[in-house]
């Protein structure tokens, strides 16, 4: 672990959509913070732990049902600082003593919270203004008090929206600072994080160096493989790893011929280049087009796709000797367990990452270097490692690649103009600098052509659309309000700087209920 468990937060989910957010806000503020699921983190797990402070998270289940998820009973008596959110709230109280009632009206979405009775440490910088905004959802709600605990503030519809016992440092709030809509948030979880003692000490430096040795000491002697993707996930892994083992790292670049214009070359001058590390480019552009000969089906497309890379990953890493680890930039939101809407664990940790069980079938051992972050932190590290912005600050894409950006048939022509297409639209954002307030930008060739009229000849040629979206995560997506300005002097440039196409449109879907891939 990179950081002392003196100064580290557990936070205990118990399923909340935004649980993610209680560690994202802490870490930002320096503070060391760690998930786990509620099932897991019983009183052994927490005594061997000893974490400074310890957090419950909101979740969807109600205290009153007869199998509720719980912890125990202990966990307030060992002298840790508790802080407890939504339904987190409701369980203290619940355990402790107090009561918890449904059937009251509803609370969700914004609301403001009364002044202090009198001053709270766990609100301290809170109330500048008056009354405080605090984002609420919540059905159930406190009705009575545990012993020891008094009430600090109230909003219309939760008359027990902060409550502490300070004298035991137990607290809880029945909104959430987690979320952007509270937006003193941040500051009461790192007010709660002083109250226990600890210290800012996360950074990336910290994080950097206690990486390398940790893949030093995991590594030895042995040798290491890494894909590369163009992605800065795989980009910091390999540039961490190359840091800690040098030579005894050889990454693999797997051209599919579905890539980005100057992707190949931009990954083959950066590693072999300008990083000095040993990459072998596996040029199999012909073997993914013909195993998409005829396919139309969007889910056939990635099986294919993921087959071939497969196979094709294998082959390269074969011609390794001695490899030995398999590095993979697995990040921390596919680590964490979920815990089910039910309140039961989770079966499935997310397994995207996996190289099709490429490990076990060669006896590879993992080596996951990021999966203690979340993906800006990645970003972060990459910076911390002298990675230039341009590889760091690049908008996500997708694995199988342009392939999923051309409804229908993929083929070499299309390839041809979508990466034409692709290049004007990418350049047109960042001459208006816009690239950054961008979350991801791509355009899709359209099966369709339609009739248009260029000089005095009439044209028969393809249309496209191009889509940019501004996201969070890529679970949740708006399409980018660029000016009509913006618009047609782009679609003006496509036209006229590329054959074959004579139409563009713009796709303004949000996501749900759209996607943001076409396919
Ligand atoms: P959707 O289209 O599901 O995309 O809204 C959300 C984010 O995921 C990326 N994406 C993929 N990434 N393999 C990947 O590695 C895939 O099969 C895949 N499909 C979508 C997409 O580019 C967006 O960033």
């Amino acid at each position: 672990m990179a950081v002392s468990s003196s100064d580290t937060i557990l936070v205990v989910d118990f399923g909340s959509q935004v649980t993610q957010l209680i560690a994202r806000r802490l870490r930002e503020a320096g503070y060391h913070c760690l998930i786990s699921p509620f099932h897991q983190a019983d009183s052994r797990f927490i005594d061997n732990m000893a974490p400074a402070a310890i957090i419950l998270s909101g979740g969807p289940a109600s205290v009153t049902g007869s199998n509720s998820p719980r912890i125990s009973d202990d966990l307030y008596a060992k002298g840790v600082p508790v802080l407890g959110i939504c339904y987190g709230q409701q369980l203290m109280m619940a355990q402790l003593g107090g009561a918890v009632e449904g059937g009251h009206d509803a609370e969700f979405g914004r609301a403001d919270l009364s002044h202090p009775v009198e001053p709270l440490d766990l609100l301290d910088g809170w109330f500048g203004k008056g009354t405080e905004q605090v984002w609420m959802s919540h059905g159930d709600r406190v009705t009575r008090l545990a012993p020891g605990f008094r009430a600090y503030c109230s909003s219309p519809n939760a008359p027990f929206a902060v409550v502490a016992d300070p004298a035991r440092k137990l607290y809880a709030v029945q909104f959430h600072p987690e979320v952007h809509h509270t937006p003193q948030g941040p500051r009461l979880l790192t007010n709660f994080a002083s109250i226990a003692g600890c210290r800012p000490t996360w950074t990336m430096k910290a994080y950097r160096d206690t990486a390398v040795d940790g893949i030093r000491s995991k590594v030895g002697n042995g040798h290491v493989i890494c894909g590369l993707s163009g992605g800065v996930d795989s980009t910091v892994a390999a540039k961490l790893i190359h840091e800690a083992v040098g030579d005894r790292l050889t990454c693999i670049f797997v051209d599919t011929g579905l890539l980005r214009r100057s992707e190949t070359s931009g990954v083959v001058q950066a590693f072999r280049d300008h990083f000095n590390v040993p990459l072998i480019l596996a040029e199999e552009q012909s073997l993914f087009l013909k195993g998409l000969a005829g396919v139309s089906d969007p889910e056939t497309k990635r099986k294919v796709i993921g087959r071939l890379f497969v196979e094709v990953f294998e082959r390269y890493a074969k011609s390794v000797d001695h490899a030995q680890f398999l590095a993979q930039g697995t990040l921390y939101p596919d680590v964490i367990e979920s815990v089910s809407a039910l309140g039961g664990p989770s079966e499935t940790i997310k397994s995207h990452h996996n190289v099709g069980g490429l490990p076990e079938r060669m006896n590879l051992k993992l080596l996951e270097p990021l999966r203690d972050l979340f993906k800006d932190e990645v970003r972060v590290l990459g910076r911390e490692l002298g990675l230039p912005d341009s590889v760091v600050g690049r908008h996500p894409f997708p694995g199988p690649g342009l392939a999923i950006r051309i409804p229908g048939e993929v083929t070499r022509e299309k390839l041809d103009t979508l990466r034409e297409i692709d290049a004007v639209f990418i350049d047109q954002i960042r001459r208006f600098g816009l690239y950054d307030e961008i979350w991801q930008a791509f355009a899709v060739l359209l099966p369709v052509r339609t009739v248009g009229v260029m000089g005095d000849s009439r044209s028969y040629d393809y249309s496209c659309t191009l889509r940019a979206v501004t996201s969070v995560d890529g679970m949740t997506a708006d399409s980018y309000p660029f000016t009509h300005d913006f618009l047609t002097q782009t679609a003006n440039r496509i036209i006229n700087e590329i054959r074959g196409v004579n139409r563009v449109t713009y796709d303004v879907t949000s996501k749900p209920p759209g996607t943001i891939e076409w396919e």
